[in-house]
């Protein structure tokens, strides 16, 4: 059984046909990620959702409706494009060839702007407004991996795309600030899984994903409990268990020319580490895991296998609320997650000085 969730069309309720705009196909091609529910209107009856929120732009869509002559659709805004804007100029002036004063003064804007919308309580903040502006900024993978992400499950590939953009936020705010470092820890997050696409994510390898991710051991002893389930020739207990190398060899095969530096890709293998020794597959300790490791590991660990559709204010306290449940469900935390915490909560404190200064 695989776990399968693309289903994308659907009637818009009544109530929100109000609320639609317009927007041209031209101004569509330039996301990446969709910034809102897109609908075909016909001529009688309601308007049929034709891509929701967060769904991938494809070439092929637009110039299939290029050809049939339309100019533009109807949609759903859910996004701030003052927000997106702003971010996205402040990303790009970290690339090498801006003055480094420049730079440095691009990070502690980006800190800030992650610490109000992201950190505190802020009805403005939206998760979908990062998705898009990280992909906008960084997402350079061939069209058919992209393919792959999103066929294996909406869940999967909508997952992927929040976990690498908080590993955006975390890598800045921790002092990593070079683009193409950015680049590559981004693409590198939304490979974690990688091991996972096609027919191996089952139902049962999703709910153990997120039962290890409360809390490391959990999804293991999972399975356990399942008994051996076969998913071709291999079993779940096995999948879930080699997923993280697996997805470092798929990973170095099909996209080595998206990294910069290719090295980095090594942190798929070490994305279910907990630094307690109850991750897996090394079962290593905290010393045994740099900061860079743990970047990884805790994003992976921030972001819920559930399949949560885009919502306005939906990034409200978002990474506050998750490292609180965390803390809460894990009986301790890695040497090294709480050493990565304690500087986040560092950096993101004297954003909050300054801001009462
Ligand atoms: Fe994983």
């Amino acid at each position: 059984m695989t776990f399968k969730d693309n289903d994308s069309s659907g009637d818009v309720p009544t109530a929100q046909s109000r609320d639609l705009e317009t927007i041209s196909l031209k101004d569509l091609e330039s996301f990446k990620v969709c910034p809102g529910d897109i609908f075909f209107s016909p001529k009688r009856g309601n308007p049929i959702r034709l891509l929701r929120a967060g769904n991938a732009i494809y070439e092929e869509f637009i110039d299939k409706y290029k050809i049939k002559g339309l100019q533009s659709f109807k949609y759903l805004p859910m996004h701030n494009q003052k927000f997106i804007s702003e971010c996205h100029e402040l990303l790009m002036q970290l690339k090498l060839e801006i003055p480094e004063e420049q730079r440095l003064l691009a990070r502690e804007s980006l800190v800030k702007i992650f610490y109000d919308h992201y950190w505190e309580v802020n009805e403005e903040s939206n998760l979908l407004d990062l998705v898009i502006v990280c992909a906008n900024t960084f997402l350079r993978f061939k069209k058919e991996i992209i393919e792959e992400l999103q066929d294996t499950s909406l869940l999967f590939y909508n997952r992927s795309l929040k976990v690498a953009s908080f590993s955006i936020i975390v890598a800045i705010t921790l002092g990593y600030y070079d683009h193409d470092f950015l680049s590559d820890i981004y693409h590198t997050s939304f490979l974690l899984d990688y091991g996972l696409s096609g027919e191996k994510f089952t139902y049962h390898i999703v709910q153990a994903c997120e039962l290890e991710r409360l809390n490391p051991g959990g999804g293991i002893a999972y399975l356990d409990d399942m008994g051996i389930l076969d998913v071709g020739v291999e079993n779940e207990i096995d999948i879930f268990l080699n997923h993280p190398k697996k997805g470092l060899e798929k990973a170095r095969i099909k996209c080595n020319e998206t990294f910069h530096y290719p090295e980095s890709l090594y942190l798929i293998e070490k994305h279910h580490e907990s630094g307690n020794g109850k991750g897996f597959p090394g079962n290593l300790k905290g010393g045994e895991l740099t900061d860079f490791d743990c970047i990884c590991v805790f994003t992976d660990q921030l972001v819920p296998f559930r399949d949560d559709p885009y919502k306005k204010g939906d990034g409200s306290g978002f990474i506050k609320n998750q490292v609180n449940a965390i803390t809460r469900e894990k009986s301790s935390l890695g040497g090294s997650n709480q050493r990565l915490l304690s500087r986040l909560d560092h950096e993101f404190k004297k954003m909050e000085k300054k801001k009462s200064a």
